[in-house]
């Protein structure tokens, strides 16, 4: 039944190596295996990682997202800095815009990253992320194979159904990989995260706080009049889309907040949570009447194969980790696409939980203590939204649609928008963090 390596005999042998299994191969989960396999102990004592994922490959799908403050440090110490500014999104700001397409405000983005706007300097398409995250692990596991180790076993295509934990291990069964023993298991996967239901129990029910609004994600061929600017039109009803670059020649992103005070999409959402058909119809329908854009973006629905759609929720949990179990990224406390953070969260989670495990290779309750305690803070603010996100930004009368253009403008034209992005405070702007000794290997 167990696969524990030949070094591990079952007993808590400190000196054995620790088998670790990561479930979610999204943006936290390979930072996690990467930094794991970068700690300056010899090769013999460093974790076996196994990556368990759902789907087939890193998903190329998702929108553009931003990488904030302490994020791009890590970023930094991942070696990957370069190779992520060579394809982010290049967009220049925000524009508000009405159905004639006539812009009320306009945010521009501060591109030497001093002040963060809504657009971060560093915006990149999600899936590109994933894959250029996914890479580097792959990379660091063969390297550590080449040097004798044990290195990141991939599962893909499979998912976790049982979980239970004694003392010592964690008892997984995953549906084709069969039942497995580790010595912890890591939850990164995700808003719906399976392992903190299997882990928790009833105990995280009512963790997910819903912001009553969905989002739909999907790209559209670039038109020449799309430009580099993000185009942003609400619409009466609780609408508002987004058209945004993507960093590529042919490809721009659209986005579609539905608001759903009444609970209508969730109701009709609840158990098809990944019937694409289903969602596709949904927004279709909404998207009747929206004024802008309104046949170019129902083509687009169509079409995407990259279609994204999920409702807009935060995970608030008292402890995010359970005896040997422990979350990461939004499994353990999304902070909803409004704020912003998700990402950059969920690379500072990987590098406090990372490093915390270094730090005490033989005490999983005290690593996890205190990533814990590194993390709190940041999350903290991270989920203090905006004032009125999201749904003062969603009215949903032609009139409230139209204050919101006015008052838009008067920010705009007023520049209170500094004034507002003090004090909301930018949460990634962290000077000092802990460091670790991780040891990333330069590549060329
Ligand atoms: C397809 C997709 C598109 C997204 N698009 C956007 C976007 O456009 N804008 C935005 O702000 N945020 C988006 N997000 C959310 C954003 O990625 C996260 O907020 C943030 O990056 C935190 O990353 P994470 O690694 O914690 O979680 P995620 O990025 O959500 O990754 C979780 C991973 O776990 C996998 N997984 C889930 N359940 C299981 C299971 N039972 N077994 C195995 N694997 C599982 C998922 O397939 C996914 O790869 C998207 C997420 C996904 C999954
Ligand atoms: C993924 O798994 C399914 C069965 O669960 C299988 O039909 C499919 O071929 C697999 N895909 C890949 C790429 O391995």
């Amino acid at each position: 039944m167990s696969t524990s390596p030949p070094l591990h005999s079952g007993t808590t042998n400190s000196r054995a190596r620790q088998n670790i299994l990561i479930v979610g191969c999204g943006i936290a989960g390979p930072v996690l295996a990467t930094l794991l396999l970068s700690s300056p102990q010899s090769v013999a004592r460093l974790p076996q990682v196994t990556i368990l994922e759902r789907n087939t490959a890193a998903l190329g799908s998702g929108q553009n997202i931003d990488i904030r403050g302490i994020g791009k440090h890590i970023i930094n110490i991942l070696g990957l800095t370069d190779e992520i500014k060579e394809t982010t999104t290049g967009e220049e700001g925000v524009k508000i815009v009405d159905a004639n397409n006539r812009i009320w405000a306009q945010y521009a983005a501060d591109k030497t990253g001093k002040v963060e706007t809504g657009t971060s300097d560093v915006e990149i398409l999600r899936g590109r992320l994933a894959e250029i995250l996914l890479g580097k692990a792959k990379r660091v596991s063969k390297d550590v194979e080449a040097r004798g180790g044990a290195g990141i076993e991939f599962v893909f295509n499979d998912t976790i159904e049982h979980l239970d934990q004694d003392d010592d291990k964690v008892h997984v069964r995953l549906t084709k990989a069969g039942e497995r023993s580790y010595d912890l298991v890591v939850g990164s996967d995700g808003l719906h995260s399976r392992t903190r239901q299997l882990a928790w129990g009833q105990a995280q029910d009512g963790c997910l706080k819903q912001l009553e609004m969905y989002g739909a994600f999907f790209s559209t061929k670039k038109e020449a009049a799309d430009g580099e600017w993000r185009s942003w039109y609400h619409s009466p009803r609780g609408m508002s889309v987004m058209l945004r670059p993507s960093g590529t020649k042919d490809k721009s992103t659209m986005l579609v907040l539905l608001a759903d005070k009444s609970g209508a999409i969730a109701r009709e959402m609840r158990g098809s949570e990944r019937d694409v058909v289903l969602q596709k119809r949904l927004v279709l329908e909404k998207l009747n009447g929206i004024f802008w854009q309104e046949s170019r973006l129902k083509d687009a629905v169509r079409a995407a194969d990259d279609f994204y759609f999920d409702c807009t929720a935060q995970v608030k949990l008292e402890k995010w980790s359970k005896g040997r179990v422990v979350l990461l990224g939004d499994a353990g406390h999304c902070a909803s696409p409004f704020s912003g953070m998700g990402t950059t969260l969920a690379l500072a989670g990987a590098y406090h939980l990372a490093g915390s495990l270094i730090s005490h290779p033989d005490q999983h309750d005290l690593a996890f203590e205190q990533y814990e305690e590194n993390m709190r803070p940041l999350v903290t603010k991270a989920q203090k939204l905006a004032p009125g996100m999201p749904h003062l930004f969603h009215p949903q009368t032609f009139w409230g649609a139209c204050l919101l253009r006015i008052f838009c403008a008067a920010i705009y034209w007023s520049s209170i928008i500094n004034l507002l992005s003090r004090f909301k405070g930018p949460p990634a702007q962290v000077r000092k963090f802990k460091q670790y000794d991780f040891v990333v290997k330069k590549e060329i």
